[in-house]
C-alpha cells in the first residue's frame, strides 16, 4: 500500500537538490496549481518553489484544454526564473525529467510525443504546460506545470480511456507518487544545471521522441498539416516533410500518428 497523502516535510527530508523542491507547498484541492504557482511568483517566491495539489478542479492543459486531476495523481508546478536564452529548452528538459523519473520508479520505458507528450504503450500518462512571460530579453517568470496520471481510474473517465493511460494501470502495482514526485524534482534541478553550464540536453530529447519518422497530422491553430514528422531542431519545433518534398517548421502544435 501506498501513501495517500503528501506532505512538505516528506518531500523534502534529505531531497538532495540546492533549490528544486527546497520549499514546497501542499494543498488537498486547488482549482489550477499554475494559478497559485502565478500568485506565488507575485509574492516574490524563490526559485524551485514547488505548489502541489491532492486534487485540482480546473486543471488546464495545453491549447486551452482541461486537464482531468482527481485524488491520486501528481499535479504540480514548479516556479523558475531562467534566462531568456534557456526558455526553449525548459520543455525538453521537463519531459527528460519526466521520464527519467518515470523509468527510475517503476522501470517502465515512456516514450515522448512532439512537443510534451510522456505516453506508455502509445497513451498519455503525462502533459506539461509552461506558462511564462517575457519582456524583451526578461524573463519574469517560468512556471512549469506537470500533471502525471498515477493512479487514474481510468473506467471513470470513458472521454479519455482511449488515449490515457497510468502508471500504476502500466505498472500493475500501486506506484509512490511521493518516490516520483521526489525523483522528479531531483531530475529538474540535475537537467537545469547541465543547461546553465552550456550542456545541451537536445540531442537526448530529440532521440526519445516517438514522432520522428513517423506520418503524422499536426493541428497548429486552424492549421492542419499532414507529413512525415522529420526531426526537431535546436528550438524545439518539428520539422515536418510534405509529400511534394517541402518543409515546414512547427513551433506549436498537437500530433496524431497516423501510421
Ligand atoms: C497538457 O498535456 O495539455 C498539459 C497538462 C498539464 C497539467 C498540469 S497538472 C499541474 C499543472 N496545473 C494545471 O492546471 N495544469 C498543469
Amino acid at each position: 500500500m501506498v501513501e495517500n497523502s503528501l506532505s512538505p516535510a516528506a518531500i523534502t527530508n534529505n531531497l538532495e537538490t540546492r533549490f528544486v523542491g527546497q520549499r514546497v507547498i501542499c494543498y488537498p484541492s486547488l482549482s489550477s496549481t499554475m494559478e497559485v504557482a502565478k500568485q506565488e511568483v507575485q509574492r516574490g517566491a524563490v526559485a524551485g518553489t514547488v505548489i502541489i495539489a491532492d486534487e485540482q478542479t480546473a486543471g488546464r492543459g495545453r491549447i486551452k484544454r482541461l486537464w482531468l486531476s482527481p485524488k491520486g495523481n501528481i499535479a504540480l508546478s514548479v516556479i523558475l526564473y531562467p534566462g531568456v536564452a534557456y526558455l526553449p529548452s525548459l520543455i525538453m528538459l521537463v519531459s527528460l525529467a519526466v521520464v527519467h523519473s518515470i523509468e527510475a520508479v517503476t522501470g517502465l520505458k515512456p516514450q515522448l510525443k512532439w512537443p510534451n507528450d510522456v505516453l506508455i504503450n502509445g497513451k498519455k500518462v503525462c502533459g506539461i504546460l509552461i506558462e511564462s512571460n517575457v519582456r524583451g530579453d526578461i524573463v519574469d517568470y517560468a512556471i512549469i506545470g506537470i500533471g502525471i496520471n498515477v493512479d487514474l481510474r481510468l473506467a471513470d473517465f470513458p472521454e479519455i480511456q482511449p488515449t490515457a493511460t497510468s502508471l500504476s494501470h502500466e505498472a500493475g502495482r500501486d506506484v509512490s507518487r511521493l518516490n516520483v514526485i521526489r525523483c522528479l524534482l531531483v531530475e529538474i534541478e540535475r537537467l537545469y544545471l547541465a543547461l546553465a553550464a552550456n550542456n545541451s540536453i537536445y540531442e537526448e530529447w530529440r532521440d526519445s521522441l516517438a514522432t520522428l519518422g513517423s506520418r503524422v497530422q499536426v493541428k497548429s491553430g486552424e492549421t492542419i498539416y499532414e507529413g512525415m514528422a522529420e526531426s526537431v531542431a535546436g528550438d524545439g519545433s518539428l520539422l515536418l516533410r510534405h509529400s511534394d518534398g517541402s518543409l515546414t517548421r512547427i513551433v506549436a502544435g498537437d500530433v496524431t500518428l497516423r501510421d
